[in-house]
């Protein structure tokens, strides 16, 4: 029996930070260490390009910081594949197929991406491929006959969109060839997207308030002691806070078991009265540490032969592309448009 097939990826717009690493990358590494999927991870460039079309350095260095996150963070490419997109075109091939069999008129009812058109103010202007990504991202995840995709909250419509690709393929040619994925969602709420570190339900690069996995010790201090916590707690002998208080936010997500009548008691003591953010800052940044510096070790050294990570990433996208040029050759069967075969 072969194992069941799980697939996942990441936009290279920028460093992972750690609510990446508390949102997925830490799972990841768990389900792979369980070693009962076969899982393939990937960095999406095409889609990273369709709204950065005119700055696709960004998008090029963000391939290599991405890459040492996954390797830094614990991925293993002995136990999983990990490639990048662009470096398959049977992909794009796949979303061609599919684009006809979705309507315009769905894709611009996908809530992800009008929020996202919002945000990122295209005007008159939405590029095209912008608007189709959802069907790339389909043939992503399709490719690969996925069972189980573990994404953020933000991503059900895309997992919806390509249940309802899968349905209409088959049905429309009549084939048993495309796999319905079901979607993995955060469980843990606090850690499903962890809020910045200013308190904005976000952490993300433009708004600054985020701690990379790549930071140093100094920047990893700098911005704990920045940290939002309760703006009425004035003295140290005030009652504080502790909703809304990033201190204790991040205190929950990564305090580990033993941690936890430590956390429960410096909650009561901050309610209470008598205990000053600076001894709580003190405290999460030291629980941090231990998490991270690990990493932060990983990762450096890793950056010293990014020739061998590009190496490592060729290897990978080779092999994925083996599994998705079967599934197209088995998507063109259906269609009959195997011409010379
Ligand atoms: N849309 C995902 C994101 O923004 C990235 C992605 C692209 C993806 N293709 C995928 C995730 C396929 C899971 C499966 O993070």
């Amino acid at each position: 029996m072969s194992k069941p097939i799980i697939l996942t990826g990441d936009r290279p717009t920028g460093k992972l930070h750690i609510g990446h690493y508390v949102g997925s990358l830490r799972n990841r590494v768990l389900l792979q260490n369980e070693g009962k999927h076969d899982m393939f991870i990937f960095i999406a460039d095409q889609q990273a390009l369709t709204d950065n079309a005119k700055n696709p350095e960004k998008v090029r260095q963000s391939v290599g910081e991405v890459a040492l996150d996954y390797l830094a963070a614990g991925l293993d490419p002995e136990q999983v594949t990990l490639f990048i997109q662009s470096q398959i075109p049977e992909l794009a091939e796949l979303t061609m197929y599919y684009m006809n069999l979705v309507s315009l008129a769905r894709l611009e009812r996908n809530p992800t991406v009008k929020t996202e058109i919002a945000q990122k103010g295209f005007g008159e202007s939405i590029p095209a491929g912008f608007l189709v990504y959802p069907i790339s991202q389909a043939a992503d995840i399709t490719a690969f006959k996925a069972n189980f995709v573990p994404v953020g909250n933000d991503q059900k419509p895309m997992i919806e969109q390509t249940r309802e690709i899968v349905r209409s393929f088959n049905h429309t040619y009549q084939a048993d060839v495309l796999v319905e994925p079901e979607g993995i969602f955060p469980e843990n709420e606090a850690a499903g997207r962890l809020p910045g570190l200013d308190g904005n339900a976000k952490m993300s690069k433009s708004l600054g308030n985020g701690i990379y996995l790549a930071d140093d010790f100094d920047t990893v201090q700098k911005k704990v002691m920045s940290m939002y916590t309760d703006p009425d707690h004035i003295r140290v002998e005030d009652p504080g806070k502790i909703e809304g208080n990033m201190v204790f936010h991040y205190l929950d997500v990564f305090g580990r078991e033993e941690d936890q009548a430590t956390i429960a008691e410096m909650k009561e003591h901050y309610q209470r009265g008598g205990l000053g953010d600076v001894k709580t800052k003190r405290y999460l940044l030291d629980v941090l540490d231990r998490e991270l510096s690990p990493i932060r070790e990983r990762r450096l050294e890793l950056a010293k032969d990014m020739g061998e990570v590009y190496n490592m990433l060729a290897k990978g996208s080779e092999k994925a592309r083996t599994v998705v040029a079967k599934t197209l050759d088995e998507v063109k069967d259906a269609m009959g448009i195997n011409y010379f075969k």
